[in-house]
């Protein structure tokens, strides 16, 4: 599969996804919205692609946001849009049933913060910038960010930031808990793979059904703890099941066969 505006590599069932538009810093413009839409549908039909990584191209943003030059023209109806249209691609990927994760290389900034908390979590290099800017710009974050960054961080932090635009560095993002992890520029790729690679070996079953739990916990009108029960029986008489249990009776390491 190829895209206009990202960079994809398979490798032993991780794909590693670029954002690749390093002159721009990234930015989301709609062609990048549209090829993300269309990675989705490949992400989740292709049975070889069991854990994704988002990155930046370049050594400095993973994204700076949305592309403000479409800002310009644009009146209420079509902001609204925008959000919207922005919103949806980010709860594809939340609710995504392959863990997803962010690697954040430089800016990510708006939409890149917002992007970045639609996945299931977060690492960061040292060099690392976090920030929601649009009330610079006269706006308010659109692609989630008033609902998950209090979630992440809590409401008296995120107004903060939402509130004064101001941007936070990798250490200040893993004192948080916006990310879970600070490594070298060098070393960031290479520690998220090691952690999706711990990830791949459990039960891609009980992944999937952990990740549709937790997402629960946050989701409007939803009972979680209902959820959460339906994901627990989902998982039970399940091939991964019989392999998990077995293999801990008999002292061996499981092999998920992933049904
Ligand atoms: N949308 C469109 N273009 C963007 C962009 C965005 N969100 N962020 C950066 N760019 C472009 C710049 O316009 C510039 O393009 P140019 O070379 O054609 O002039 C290029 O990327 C490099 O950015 P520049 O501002 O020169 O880099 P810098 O190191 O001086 O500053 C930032 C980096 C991230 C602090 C600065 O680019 C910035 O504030 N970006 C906007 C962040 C933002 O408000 N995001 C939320 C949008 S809702």
């Amino acid at each position: 599969m190829t895209y206009d505006t990202l960079l994809t590599e398979l490798e032993e069932g991780l794909l590693t996804v670029t954002v690749n538009r390093p002159d721009q810093l990234n930015a989301l413009n709609r062609s990048v919205l549209a090829d993300m839409d269309k990675l989705m549908d490949h992400v989740l039909s292709n049975q070889h692609v069991k854990a994704i990584i988002l990155t930046g191209a370049g050594p400095k943003a993973f994204v700076a946001g949305a592309d403000i030059s479409e800002f310009m023209q644009a009146g209420p109806e079509e902001g609204a849009a925008l959000a919207k249209r922005g919103q949806d691609l980010f709860f594809r990927i939340e609710n995504c049933p392959k863990p997803f994760i962010a690697a954040v290389n430089g800016f990510a900034l708006g939409g890149g913060c917002e992007l970045a908390m639609s996945c299931h979590f977060r690492i960061a290099s040292d060099n690392a910038k976090f920030g929601q800017p649009e009330v610079n710009l006269g706006i308010i974050p659109g692609y989630g960010g008033t609902q998950r960054l209090p979630r992440l961080i809590g409401s008296g932090r995120a107004m903060e930031l939402i509130l004064s635009g101001n941007m936070i560095d990798a250490a200040e993002a893993l004192r948080i808990g916006l990310v879970n992890h600070v490594t070298t520029p060098e070393t960031l790729m290479e520690k998220a793979k090691n952690i999706l690679q711990t990830i791949l070996a459990k039960s891609p079953v009980a992944v999937a059904q952990a990740i549709a739990a937790v997402n629960a916990s946050a989701a409007p009108g939803v009972d979680g703890y209902s959820v959460e029960v339906e994901m627990f029986r989902g998982c039970f008489g399940t091939e991964d099941m019989k392999e998990g249990v077995t293999a801990f009776l008999e002292k061996r390491k499981p092999s998920f066969p992933g049904r």
